[in-house]
Order: C-alpha cells, then structure tokens, then sequence
C-alpha cells in the first residue's frame, strides 16, 4: 500500500490535495470510512491533542488498522496540533502516521529546535512531520467576529524558507490568511505570499488550515499554488451537532444511540465526498 509521503508527492506533482478531517466520535470516523470506501481515496484522519485524548491514541490508531485491512485502502492518522511533547511521541508510538509539532507560540530558533527534536523521534519510524510557522488563530467552531490578523501572524516567504532548510521537516502549516472556524465574512487567502512560500519551499508539501468555509474557486487556486494538505474540522463538528440536535428534537422518546446517531455518519460522508471532490483527490491506484 502507498504511505503518506508518496500520496503527497503525487498530489503536489498532479495537483491535488488531500483532506484532513478531523473527528472525536465513532460515527463521524464510520463517515470519513463510508466517503473513502465509495470513491477509493486517501483522506487523513486528524485528532487534535483534545480529540486524541479524547478517543484514546490507542484506540483510535487500531480502529485505523482494522480499517485499512476491511477496506482494502491506506489511511492515514495525524495528530494536529501537538505541543505536548509525551504525547506526540506516544502517537508516533502507537502508529499515526503523521504528527503536526505546532511550535508556533515559541520564537522562530526555538520554535526550529523543538520541530529538529520531533523530527528526530519520529522520523526513525517513518512518521511524516508538520511543522508550523506564523500564527494560525481562531478555534474550530462558529464565530460572529473574524480574527483580525496582522503582518507578524502571517507566514513570510523568507523565513518559511530557512525554516525548511533548517529543521527538514516534511509538510508545512502556514499562516496565510485562513483561521480555524466559520465567520459571517469569508477567509481571504493572501495567494501571493502563497505563491512566493511555494518558489521558496520547493520540496514542502503546504498544509492549508482553517479550510472550513473557504470557497471552492479559492481552494482551487490554493491547490494550483501548491498546497497539497487542507485540514477540516468545523464543517464535521457542524454537521454533528446539527444533525444530533435535529434528531433529539423530533424523537423525543427515542433511546437506542444507533437510531438517533445514523444521520450523522451518512451526513459526513456526504461532506468528506464534497471536499474529496472539490480538492480532486486522485484515487488508490
Ligand atoms: P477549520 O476548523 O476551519 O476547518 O480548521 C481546521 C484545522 O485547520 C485543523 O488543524
């Protein structure tokens, strides 16, 4: 079966991306199952440090295995986010195959020093590594106000470019516009820091976060610009909620989980098989 690194060298050859979509239930992840065992496509399966816990590194990394031994198809674990040291080692442990280290809070040197020690954990046992550099603000949710952002908070081509080559690291969050949640305004995207990141990074695969709500023409130009990796997390978080909320309210006597819990699955089925196809994801071959 393909790893990680080829899917993404082919997706950023080809030009497409492939979604993360973060979960932290059982019928949210059957929904991501459902999506991929229909078009045959590698998706990745994010767990926050919150959502890792949460489901149990463990737990959640056998159910992948048992996955990809059911559907005949490679999935891919990543824990987003990490700050906790212990816990992305447990993660690299237990079988993910990616760990995002978010050293963003800490100054550029240092910030670099903690990506290196990760790296060196992970990368023994094959484990792909995300860095970050510039701020990615907001939290995954729905917001009245957009985060208002400054030139410090984004990402700059220069700097991107000695972080790479400084720390090696595999795949790179940056900060070019996009914040985590959904806002009455759309996220606008700085494309020409984008594109200057991309000449400057050449051999990184681009992580675009904060990808709820952003148009399809801008996710479009994204992938044209060379982000190979957009992560999700309000639109499944959305549909959960919605979805539960509606079904309590119209089955007000109901008790058995699996009835009341049925719509969610396939109703994030249908949204991982929309962004599936707005990134154009190529399938397994
Ligand atoms: P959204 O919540 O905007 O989809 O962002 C998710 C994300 O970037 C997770 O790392």
């Amino acid at each position: 079966m393909k790893n990680l690194k080829n899917i993404l060298q082919d997706a950023r050859k080809n030009h497409y991306a492939i979604g993360q979509f973060n979960i932290s239930t059982f019928e949210q992840l059957k929904g991501i199952f459902g999506a991929v065992n229909a078009l045959r496509t590698p998706v990745i399966i994010g767990t926050s440090e919150g959502e890792a816990k949460f489901l149990g590194i463990e737990e959640i990394s056998a159910l992948i295995k048992i996955a990809e031994k059911k559907y005949k198809i490679p999935f891919f674990l990543n824990l987003d986010h990490g700050k906790d040291l212990a816990l992305i080692k447990k993660a690299v442990d237990c079988g993910y195959s990616a760990v995002h280290f978010d050293g963003s809070s800490f100054p550029f040197e240092e910030n670099a020093r903690y990506t290196k020690e990760v790296i060196k954990y992970a990368r023994k046992k094959s484990v792909l590594i995300e860095g970050e550099l510039g701020a990615i603000k907001g939290e995954s949710g729905i917001h009245q106000k957009k985060v208002i952002l400054t030139e410090d908070d984004l990402t700059s081509p220069e700097q991107a470019k000695k972080f790479a080559d400084l720390t090696n690291v595999d795949c790179l969050a940056i900060a070019v516009g996009t914040t985590h949640g959904m806002y009455k305004e759309e996220k606008g995207i700085d494309f020409e820091r984008l594109g200057n990141i991309s000449c400057l990074t050449m051999k990184k695969f681009l992580v675009l976060h904060g990808g709820s709500g952003i148009s399809e023409e801008d996710i479009k130009k994204a992938i044209d610009l060379g982000i190979v990796k957009i992560n999700i997390n309000t639109e499944i978080r959305l549909i959960w909620r919605d979805c539960l909320e509606k079904k309590l309210r119209e089955n007000q006597e109901e008790t058995k989980p699996y009835k009341l819990l049925a719509d969610i699955k396939d109703a994030i089925q249908k949204k991982v098989e929309e962004k599936i196809r707005m990134f154009e994801t190529r399938a397994c071959k």
